[in-house]
């Protein structure tokens, strides 16, 4: 509910010297989950244009028990975007309730008369100016196989001025396939260069969504994760790994803070953190952490974790792929650790 998080713009990153910080310890937070109904079958693809965005993204989402929320969020640790949330003027409604009395009522209406205004439920004001975006990236329930009515409410609105854009769209359902969304989509985006493959997301895959969307980001888009990562060697206790930065305003700007050595310390036997190294902030909810996640705490703790958790917000710096040998270099107690790009 609280990713209205426009993305943060730094100007220029702080050419630093080398620079070593000590550091202290501190706790977290947590969030709900959720899933439903099943009515339908599979989808097809409508292949076109493969993507190559190459100015700015932007990710609209609706969502009404979370999951479009959790996957849209998976999303935002892969790629760098503003981020926009749909929301019914009218608060509180419970689509599910009476056997989805209100869902089902909305998307009749729409699918009665799919032209007049009228038969699309209010939104509250977004502030969208499709000028700012090369590509929407739209992640959408699945309502009685068609796209969820507030967002059709959005793109009736908008669609229009996506025209030449590049479109993504990300559809969550318990077990409907999404082709009536896409159509949904192409009929409200008319214009739209939809990619080539629309991601589905069951409701059981959301635990999985951030390399669902990642896999199928890296696919759709080839050519944004090519040669130049920054990538970074970390040495601790004689051995070094290699980690990749985020493309981020925090991987950036962690980037131009190197060389840096920092006296880590030990926390719960799976993470060594470090205080006192500020960088530009834009947490999400990590449900899992996984050995090698090089994370950002409060906006200015530096966690490198060896061992799994999860269950707390952070932004993602960066990520060691090959973790082999990760938990004895760093040992069992405070640890200094060397950061220098490779
Ligand atoms: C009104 C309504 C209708 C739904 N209809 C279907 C359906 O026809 N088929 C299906 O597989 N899931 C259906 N679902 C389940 C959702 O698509 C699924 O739980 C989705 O992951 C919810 O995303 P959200 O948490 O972002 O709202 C429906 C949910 C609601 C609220």
């Amino acid at each position: 509910m609280n990713m209205k998080l426009l993305q943060l713009f730094l100007t220029g990153w702080a050419a630093l010297a080398p620079f070593t910080a000590s550091c202290s310890a501190e706790p977290k937070a947590g969030t709900p989950d959720a899933g439903k109904p099943d009515v339908t079958e599979t989808g097809d693809e409508t292949p076109q244009t493969p993507g190559t965005t190459g100015g700015k993204t932007l990710v609209v989402w609706y969502s009404f028990t979370h999951n479009s929320e959790k996957i849209a969020s998976a999303l935002l640790t892969h790629i760098s975007a503003d981020v926009l949330e749909v929301e019914p003027a009218e608060e509180g409604l419970d689509y599910a309730a009476n056997n989805y009395a209100i869902g089902s009522s909305l998307i009749a209406a729409i699918r009665n008369n799919p032209s007049s205004a009228s038969s699309y439920p209010t939104i509250k004001a977004v502030d969208f100016q499709p000028d700012n975006y090369d590509t929407v990236i739209i992640v959408t329930p699945l309502w009685w196989s068609q796209m969820a009515a507030p967002m059709q409410s959005f793109l009736f609105k908008y669609g229009a001025s996506m025209a030449g854009k590049t479109i993504g769209l990300i559809v969550t359902s318990a077990s409907s396939g999404i082709s009536d969304v896409e159509k949904d989509a192409k009929r409200l985006i008319p214009q739209g260069k939809f990619l080539p493959e629309s991601l589905w997301i069951r409701s059981s895959q959301v635990g999985s969504a951030a390399q669902l969307t990642a896999a199928w980001y890296d696919k759709m888009f080839p050519t944004q994760n090519e040669t130049n990562a920054m990538k970074v060697k970390i040495t601790a206790g004689g051995k070094s790994f290699t980690a990749e930065l985020e493309d981020s305003e925090t991987g950036k700007s962690f980037w131009g803070k190197l060389p840096l050595t920092l006296e880590m310390s030990e926390l719960n036997g799976n993470e060594k953190y470090c205080y006192g190294v500020s960088l530009p902030r834009k947490d999400l909810f990590y449900d899992t952490i996984a050995a090698g996640d090089l994370m950002l705490y409060s906006g200015n703790c530096v966690v490198l974790f060896y061992g799994a958790a999860g269950g707390y917000s952070y932004t993602r710096i960066g990520k060691i792929a090959n973790v082999t040998g990760l938990a004895a270099a760093l040992g069992t107690g405070d640890v200094s650790v060397k950061f220098e790009k490779q």
